[in-house]
Protein backbone atom coordinates (compact mmCIF):
# COMPACT_ATOMS: atom_id res chain seq x y z
CA UNK A 1 0.00 0.00 0.00
CA UNK A 2 1.47 3.53 -0.93
CA UNK A 3 1.60 5.61 2.32
CA UNK A 4 -0.34 9.03 1.16
CA UNK A 5 1.04 12.06 2.54
CA UNK A 6 -0.80 13.25 5.88
CA UNK A 7 -2.35 17.07 4.75
CA UNK A 8 -4.08 17.24 8.64
CA UNK A 9 -6.77 20.29 8.51
CA UNK A 10 -5.11 22.21 11.53
CA UNK A 11 -1.82 21.68 13.51
CA UNK A 12 -0.98 24.41 16.34
CA UNK A 13 2.66 26.01 15.34
CA UNK A 14 5.04 24.98 18.18
CA UNK A 15 8.27 26.03 17.53
CA UNK A 16 11.40 25.65 20.67
CA UNK A 17 10.25 29.63 21.49
CA UNK A 18 6.80 28.56 22.96
CA UNK A 19 8.24 25.83 25.05
CA UNK A 20 11.17 28.34 26.34
CA UNK A 21 8.66 30.57 27.16
CA UNK A 22 5.96 28.21 28.27
CA UNK A 23 9.02 26.57 30.54
CA UNK A 24 9.94 29.62 32.10
CA UNK A 25 6.83 30.33 33.41
CA UNK A 26 6.74 26.77 35.21
CA UNK A 27 10.17 27.85 36.59
CA UNK A 28 9.13 30.99 38.39
CA UNK A 29 6.05 30.73 41.08
CA UNK A 30 3.75 33.11 39.08
CA UNK A 31 1.03 30.95 37.77
CA UNK A 32 -1.97 33.65 37.00
CA UNK A 33 -2.35 37.55 37.62
CA UNK A 34 0.93 37.69 36.49
CA UNK A 35 3.52 40.07 34.07
CA UNK A 36 2.25 37.03 30.78
CA UNK A 37 -1.35 38.02 30.53
CA UNK A 38 -0.76 41.84 30.77
CA UNK A 39 1.70 41.08 28.52
CA UNK A 40 -0.30 39.36 26.14
CA UNK A 41 -3.35 41.72 26.31
CA UNK A 42 -0.97 44.81 25.43
CA UNK A 43 0.99 43.03 22.49
CA UNK A 44 -2.73 41.20 21.08
CA UNK A 45 -3.85 45.00 21.53
CA UNK A 46 -0.48 46.27 19.26
CA UNK A 47 -1.40 43.67 16.51
CA UNK A 48 -5.24 44.94 16.52
CA UNK A 49 -3.76 48.25 16.57
CA UNK A 50 -6.69 51.24 16.45
CA UNK A 51 -6.87 51.69 20.10
CA UNK A 52 -7.87 48.35 21.09
CA UNK A 53 -8.01 47.27 24.97
CA UNK A 54 -7.91 43.71 25.34
CA UNK A 55 -8.76 41.28 28.75
CA UNK A 56 -7.27 37.74 27.85
CA UNK A 57 -9.56 35.13 29.35
CA UNK A 58 -10.35 31.10 29.29
CA UNK A 59 -12.30 30.83 25.97
CA UNK A 60 -13.79 32.92 23.19
CA UNK A 61 -16.96 31.76 24.75
CA UNK A 62 -16.14 32.87 27.72
CA UNK A 63 -16.12 36.23 26.20
CA UNK A 64 -19.07 36.08 24.28
CA UNK A 65 -20.65 35.57 27.74
CA UNK A 66 -18.82 38.72 29.63
CA UNK A 67 -19.73 40.76 26.33
CA UNK A 68 -23.56 40.13 26.73
CA UNK A 69 -23.49 40.70 30.46
CA UNK A 70 -21.41 43.69 30.98
CA UNK A 71 -23.87 45.21 27.66
CA UNK A 72 -26.86 44.18 30.37
CA UNK A 73 -28.52 42.08 27.97
CA UNK A 74 -31.06 39.43 29.36
CA UNK A 75 -34.46 37.59 30.09
CA UNK A 76 -37.32 39.38 27.49
CA UNK A 77 -34.16 41.04 24.99
CA UNK A 78 -33.70 39.68 21.60
CA UNK A 79 -30.52 39.40 19.92
CA UNK A 80 -30.16 38.69 16.22
CA UNK A 81 -27.54 35.99 15.45
CA UNK A 82 -26.39 34.07 12.23
CA UNK A 83 -27.87 30.42 11.90
CA UNK A 84 -24.36 29.58 10.10
CA UNK A 85 -21.91 29.93 13.34
CA UNK A 86 -20.60 27.85 16.22
CA UNK A 87 -23.08 27.15 18.80
CA UNK A 88 -21.22 29.60 21.21
CA UNK A 89 -22.16 32.38 19.59
CA UNK A 90 -26.10 31.51 20.40
CA UNK A 91 -24.92 29.97 23.56
CA UNK A 92 -23.47 33.03 25.29
CA UNK A 93 -26.85 35.00 24.42
CA UNK A 94 -28.87 32.04 25.99
CA UNK A 95 -26.75 31.91 29.35
CA UNK A 96 -27.48 35.59 30.03
CA UNK A 97 -31.62 34.61 29.65
CA UNK A 98 -31.91 36.43 26.26
CA UNK A 99 -33.25 34.91 22.80
CA UNK A 100 -31.43 34.43 19.93
CA UNK A 101 -33.12 35.42 16.63
CA UNK A 102 -31.48 33.26 13.37
CA UNK A 103 -31.00 35.07 10.32
CA UNK A 104 -29.30 33.73 7.33
CA UNK A 105 -26.20 33.98 5.22
CA UNK A 106 -25.01 35.62 2.04
CA UNK A 107 -24.75 32.61 -0.12
CA UNK A 108 -21.22 34.27 -1.72
CA UNK A 109 -19.60 35.08 2.02
CA UNK A 110 -21.82 33.20 4.48
CA UNK A 111 -21.66 36.53 6.51
CA UNK A 112 -25.45 37.77 7.97
CA UNK A 113 -26.63 40.89 5.02
CA UNK A 114 -27.54 44.00 6.64
CA UNK A 115 -31.01 44.21 4.94
CA UNK A 116 -32.07 40.33 6.59
CA UNK A 117 -30.53 41.73 9.66
CA UNK A 118 -32.42 44.74 9.90
CA UNK A 119 -35.73 42.76 8.66
CA UNK A 120 -35.03 40.61 12.10
CA UNK A 121 -35.13 43.73 14.14
CA UNK A 122 -38.39 43.91 16.49
CA UNK A 123 -39.18 46.14 19.82
CA UNK A 124 -37.41 43.27 21.63
CA UNK A 125 -34.24 43.33 19.95
CA UNK A 126 -31.29 44.83 22.12
CA UNK A 127 -28.28 44.03 19.66
CA UNK A 128 -26.64 41.91 17.02
CA UNK A 129 -24.74 39.27 17.90
CA UNK A 130 -22.66 38.89 14.38
CA UNK A 131 -19.92 36.64 13.40
CA UNK A 132 -17.47 37.07 10.38
CA UNK A 133 -17.66 33.68 8.87
CA UNK A 134 -13.89 32.05 8.65
CA UNK A 135 -12.57 35.41 9.09
CA UNK A 136 -14.51 36.97 5.90
CA UNK A 137 -15.39 40.19 7.08
CA UNK A 138 -18.91 41.24 7.59
CA UNK A 139 -20.21 44.31 6.14
CA UNK A 140 -19.50 46.48 9.13
CA UNK A 141 -20.48 49.77 7.32
CA UNK A 142 -24.24 48.33 6.56
CA UNK A 143 -24.52 46.87 9.42
CA UNK A 144 -23.06 49.81 12.18
CA UNK A 145 -25.58 51.86 9.90
CA UNK A 146 -28.52 49.06 10.90
CA UNK A 147 -27.36 49.17 14.67
CA UNK A 148 -27.36 52.64 14.93
CA UNK A 149 -30.59 53.62 13.25
CA UNK A 150 -32.20 51.19 15.53
CA UNK A 151 -30.27 51.50 19.14
CA UNK A 152 -28.68 48.64 19.01
CA UNK A 153 -25.55 47.18 20.61
CA UNK A 154 -22.74 45.11 18.42
CA UNK A 155 -20.96 42.25 19.72
CA UNK A 156 -18.63 40.68 17.41
CA UNK A 157 -17.67 37.32 17.38
CA UNK A 158 -14.42 37.16 15.89
CA UNK A 159 -13.17 33.46 16.90
CA UNK A 160 -11.61 33.01 13.57
CA UNK A 161 -10.79 36.33 11.70
CA UNK A 162 -7.17 37.52 13.71
CA UNK A 163 -6.18 39.56 10.80
CA UNK A 164 -9.64 40.14 9.38
CA UNK A 165 -10.03 43.81 8.30
CA UNK A 166 -12.88 45.84 7.32
CA UNK A 167 -11.46 49.07 5.18
CA UNK A 168 -8.10 48.93 7.47
CA UNK A 169 -9.77 48.74 10.63
CA UNK A 170 -9.41 44.96 11.96
CA UNK A 171 -12.96 43.55 12.82
CA UNK A 172 -14.14 43.64 16.95
CA UNK A 173 -13.22 47.05 16.93
CA UNK A 174 -16.49 48.25 15.13
CA UNK A 175 -19.35 47.05 18.10
CA UNK A 176 -19.17 47.50 21.63
CA UNK A 177 -16.71 44.22 21.61
CA UNK A 178 -14.59 41.71 19.74
CA UNK A 179 -14.25 38.32 21.04
CA UNK A 180 -11.24 35.80 19.63
CA UNK A 181 -10.13 32.04 20.30
CA UNK A 182 -7.27 30.72 20.61
CA UNK A 183 -8.26 27.31 20.26
CA UNK A 184 -5.26 24.67 19.03
CA UNK A 185 -6.15 24.96 15.30
CA UNK A 186 -6.72 28.69 15.65
CA UNK A 187 -4.72 31.43 13.66
CA UNK A 188 -2.63 31.86 17.08
CA UNK A 189 -3.06 29.46 20.01
CA UNK A 190 -2.95 29.52 23.45
CA UNK A 191 -4.27 25.46 24.34
CA UNK A 192 -7.33 26.62 25.02
CA UNK A 193 -7.90 30.49 25.15
CA UNK A 194 -9.94 33.57 24.35
CA UNK A 195 -9.66 37.49 24.66
CA UNK A 196 -12.47 40.12 24.70
CA UNK A 197 -11.63 43.72 22.94
CA UNK A 198 -13.67 46.92 23.50
CA UNK A 199 -11.71 50.38 21.84
CA UNK A 200 -13.15 51.57 25.54
CA UNK A 201 -10.72 51.41 28.28
CA UNK A 202 -13.05 51.69 31.09
CA UNK A 203 -15.60 48.78 29.27
CA UNK A 204 -12.31 46.62 29.03
CA UNK A 205 -11.91 47.39 32.86
CA UNK A 206 -15.24 46.62 34.17
CA UNK A 207 -15.77 43.32 32.31
CA UNK A 208 -11.57 42.19 33.68
CA UNK A 209 -13.50 42.53 36.78
CA UNK A 210 -16.41 40.60 35.90
CA UNK A 211 -13.84 37.80 34.59
CA UNK A 212 -11.88 37.16 37.84
CA UNK A 213 -15.60 36.99 40.37
CA UNK A 214 -16.52 40.52 40.50
CA UNK A 215 -13.56 42.13 42.76
CA UNK A 216 -12.58 45.39 42.92
CA UNK A 217 -8.89 44.79 42.71
CA UNK A 218 -6.69 42.97 40.83
CA UNK A 219 -4.32 41.02 42.61
CA UNK A 220 -1.26 43.66 42.48
CA UNK A 221 -3.59 46.29 43.78
CA UNK A 222 -4.03 44.79 46.71
CA UNK A 223 -2.16 46.54 49.32
CA UNK A 224 -3.36 43.76 52.31
CA UNK A 225 -2.86 40.39 50.57
CA UNK A 226 -6.17 38.27 50.25
CA UNK A 227 -8.19 41.15 51.38
CA UNK A 228 -10.77 42.53 48.79
CA UNK A 229 -14.51 43.59 47.85
CA UNK A 230 -17.33 42.13 45.78
CA UNK A 231 -19.16 44.98 44.54
CA UNK A 232 -20.92 42.80 41.71
CA UNK A 233 -21.48 39.19 40.44
CA UNK A 234 -18.64 37.81 38.49
CA UNK A 235 -17.37 34.73 37.06
CA UNK A 236 -13.97 32.95 37.26
CA UNK A 237 -13.14 33.12 33.13
CA UNK A 238 -9.32 34.23 33.92
CA UNK A 239 -5.98 32.64 31.48
CA UNK A 240 -3.54 31.19 33.31
CA UNK A 241 0.26 32.66 32.91
CA UNK A 242 1.81 29.39 30.70
CA UNK A 243 -1.13 30.38 27.94
CA UNK A 244 0.11 33.78 28.13
CA UNK A 245 3.24 33.45 27.98
CA UNK A 246 2.66 30.74 25.19
CA UNK A 247 0.30 33.47 23.16
CA UNK A 248 2.58 36.03 23.34
CA UNK A 249 5.13 34.26 20.78
CA UNK A 250 2.13 33.35 18.65
CA UNK A 251 1.83 36.73 18.82
CA UNK A 252 5.10 37.62 17.92
CA UNK A 253 4.75 34.94 15.01
CA UNK A 254 1.64 36.19 13.75
CA UNK A 255 3.19 37.89 10.58
CA UNK A 256 4.87 34.88 9.81
CA UNK A 257 2.19 32.36 10.48
CA UNK A 258 -0.25 34.55 8.24
CA UNK A 259 1.30 34.70 5.12
CA UNK A 260 1.94 31.22 5.00
CA UNK A 261 -2.15 31.06 5.19
CA UNK A 262 -2.52 33.68 3.01
CA UNK A 263 -0.59 32.54 0.06
CA UNK A 264 -1.60 28.88 0.72
CA UNK A 265 -5.78 30.36 -0.10
CA UNK A 266 -4.70 32.08 -2.89
CA UNK A 267 -3.29 28.87 -4.53
CA UNK A 268 -6.44 26.48 -3.18
CA UNK A 269 -9.17 28.89 -4.57
CA UNK A 270 -7.10 29.08 -7.89
CA UNK A 271 -7.01 25.25 -8.37
CA UNK A 272 -10.86 25.02 -7.34
CA UNK A 273 -12.21 27.77 -9.35
CA UNK A 274 -11.12 25.10 -12.43
CA UNK A 275 -13.23 22.52 -10.95
CA UNK A 276 -16.99 22.97 -11.96
CA UNK A 277 -19.78 22.50 -9.33
CA UNK A 278 -17.32 23.86 -6.20
CA UNK A 279 -18.11 27.65 -5.06
CA UNK A 280 -15.78 28.75 -2.76
CA UNK A 281 -16.76 31.31 -0.12
CA UNK A 282 -14.54 34.42 0.09
CA UNK A 283 -14.72 38.38 0.56
CA UNK A 284 -16.60 40.02 -2.22
CA UNK A 285 -15.03 43.49 -1.97
CA UNK A 286 -11.82 44.89 -2.20
CA UNK A 287 -12.22 46.77 1.30
CA UNK A 288 -12.47 43.58 2.97
CA UNK A 289 -8.96 41.39 4.43
CA UNK A 290 -10.09 37.89 5.26
CA UNK A 291 -8.22 36.01 7.77
CA UNK A 292 -7.92 33.02 5.63
CA UNK A 293 -8.57 30.76 8.22
CA UNK A 294 -9.86 27.57 6.05
CA UNK A 295 -11.26 27.76 2.63
CA UNK A 296 -14.84 26.36 2.44
CA UNK A 297 -16.20 25.25 -0.72
CA UNK A 298 -19.65 24.74 -1.06
CA UNK A 299 -20.76 21.95 -3.65
CA UNK A 300 -23.26 22.23 -5.97
CA UNK A 301 -25.98 20.65 -8.19
CA UNK A 302 -25.97 17.29 -8.03
CA UNK A 303 -22.86 16.92 -5.68
CA UNK A 304 -24.26 18.98 -3.06
CA UNK A 305 -25.66 15.28 -1.53
CA UNK A 306 -22.57 13.88 -1.80
CA UNK A 307 -20.83 15.98 0.61
CA UNK A 308 -20.56 13.07 3.32
CA UNK A 309 -18.78 10.54 0.84
CA UNK A 310 -16.41 13.28 -1.08
CA UNK A 311 -15.29 13.52 2.87
CA UNK A 312 -14.71 10.02 3.91
CA UNK A 313 -12.64 9.69 0.86
CA UNK A 314 -10.54 12.53 0.97
CA UNK A 315 -9.88 11.58 4.92
CA UNK A 316 -8.87 8.22 3.41
CA UNK A 317 -6.60 9.75 1.26
CA UNK A 318 -4.99 11.24 4.58
CA UNK A 319 -6.86 14.52 3.45
CA UNK A 320 -7.96 16.76 6.60
CA UNK A 321 -11.12 18.50 5.86
CA UNK A 322 -13.71 20.18 8.86
CA UNK A 323 -17.52 21.58 8.43
CA UNK A 324 -17.91 25.06 9.16
CA UNK A 325 -20.25 24.92 11.04
CA UNK A 326 -21.83 21.10 11.49
CA UNK A 327 -25.35 22.22 11.30
CA UNK A 328 -27.54 25.89 11.69
CA UNK A 329 -28.02 26.46 14.76
CA UNK A 330 -31.61 26.85 15.31
CA UNK A 331 -32.11 22.97 13.48
CA UNK A 332 -29.71 21.58 16.65
CA UNK A 333 -31.53 19.84 18.86
CA UNK A 334 -31.32 22.45 22.25
CA UNK A 335 -32.45 25.13 20.10
CA UNK A 336 -35.13 23.47 17.74
CA UNK A 337 -36.70 21.85 21.21
CA UNK A 338 -36.87 25.32 22.87
CA UNK A 339 -37.89 27.57 19.83
CA UNK A 340 -38.89 25.22 16.85
CA UNK A 341 -37.50 25.23 13.49
CA UNK A 342 -38.74 26.22 10.44
CA UNK A 343 -36.30 25.18 7.25
CA UNK A 344 -37.36 27.74 4.87
CA UNK A 345 -35.70 30.42 6.64
CA UNK A 346 -32.31 29.30 6.47
CA UNK A 347 -31.84 27.83 3.06
CA UNK A 348 -28.21 29.07 2.91
CA UNK A 349 -26.98 28.27 5.99
CA UNK A 350 -28.47 24.81 5.78
CA UNK A 351 -26.76 24.55 2.30
CA UNK A 352 -23.29 25.79 3.61
CA UNK A 353 -23.59 23.10 6.43
CA UNK A 354 -24.90 20.32 4.51
CA UNK A 355 -22.89 20.60 1.52
CA UNK A 356 -19.76 22.48 1.61
CA UNK A 357 -16.33 20.99 2.87
CA UNK A 358 -13.72 23.08 5.12
CA UNK A 359 -10.26 22.56 3.54
CA UNK A 360 -7.30 23.42 5.34
CA UNK A 361 -4.94 26.37 4.20
CA UNK A 362 -3.09 26.53 7.83
CA UNK A 363 0.89 27.35 7.98
CA UNK A 364 1.41 23.50 8.75
CA UNK A 365 1.13 23.04 4.79
CA UNK A 366 2.81 24.47 1.59
CA UNK A 367 1.14 25.80 -1.58
CA UNK A 368 2.23 22.52 -2.89
CA UNK A 369 0.31 20.59 -0.82
CA UNK A 370 -2.53 22.48 -2.03
CA UNK A 371 -2.35 21.01 -5.38
CA UNK A 372 -2.97 17.76 -3.73
CA UNK A 373 -5.50 19.00 -1.77
CA UNK A 374 -7.33 20.22 -5.22
CA UNK A 375 -6.61 17.34 -7.34
CA UNK A 376 -7.99 14.71 -5.09
CA UNK A 377 -11.06 16.85 -4.36
CA UNK A 378 -11.28 16.74 -8.07
CA UNK A 379 -11.16 12.82 -8.29
CA UNK A 380 -13.32 12.28 -5.85
CA UNK A 381 -15.91 14.08 -6.94
CA UNK A 382 -15.63 13.17 -10.21
CA UNK A 383 -16.02 9.51 -8.98
CA UNK A 384 -19.34 10.96 -6.97
CA UNK A 385 -20.57 12.40 -10.36
CA UNK A 386 -20.16 8.81 -12.09
C1 LIG B 1 -17.59 31.69 15.51
C2 LIG B 1 -17.09 30.97 16.72
N1 LIG B 1 -17.41 31.45 17.94
C3 LIG B 1 -16.97 30.86 19.06
C4 LIG B 1 -16.18 29.73 19.02
C5 LIG B 1 -15.76 29.08 20.30
O1 LIG B 1 -14.43 29.40 20.62
P1 LIG B 1 -13.81 28.83 22.00
O2 LIG B 1 -13.54 27.39 21.78
O3 LIG B 1 -12.54 29.61 22.19
O4 LIG B 1 -14.81 29.09 23.08
C6 LIG B 1 -15.81 29.20 17.78
C7 LIG B 1 -14.97 28.01 17.69
O5 LIG B 1 -14.62 27.56 16.61
C8 LIG B 1 -16.28 29.84 16.60
O6 LIG B 1 -15.98 29.36 15.38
Amino acid sequence: MSQKKEIPFGRPSITGRERQAVMRVLEGHVLTHGPECAGFEREFAALMGEGAHCVSVSSCMAALHLAYLHLGIGPGDEVIAPALTHVATAHAIEWVGAKPVFVDADPKTGNMPPEAIEAAVTDKTKAIGLVHFVGIPCDMGGIMTVAEKHGLRVVEDCAIAIGSRFKGTHVGLFGDAGTFSFYPVKQLTTGEGGIFVSRYENVAKEVARLRAFGVDRAYSERKIPGFYEVPVLGLNYRMSEMQAALGRVQVARFGELQEKRTKNFAALKGHLEKIEGVRVLDSQSPDTQSSYYCLSAVLEGELADKRNDVVIKLNEDAIGTSIYYPQPVPRMKYYRDKYGYDASRYPVATSVSDASIALPVGPHLDVSDMEIIASALEQKLSEARS
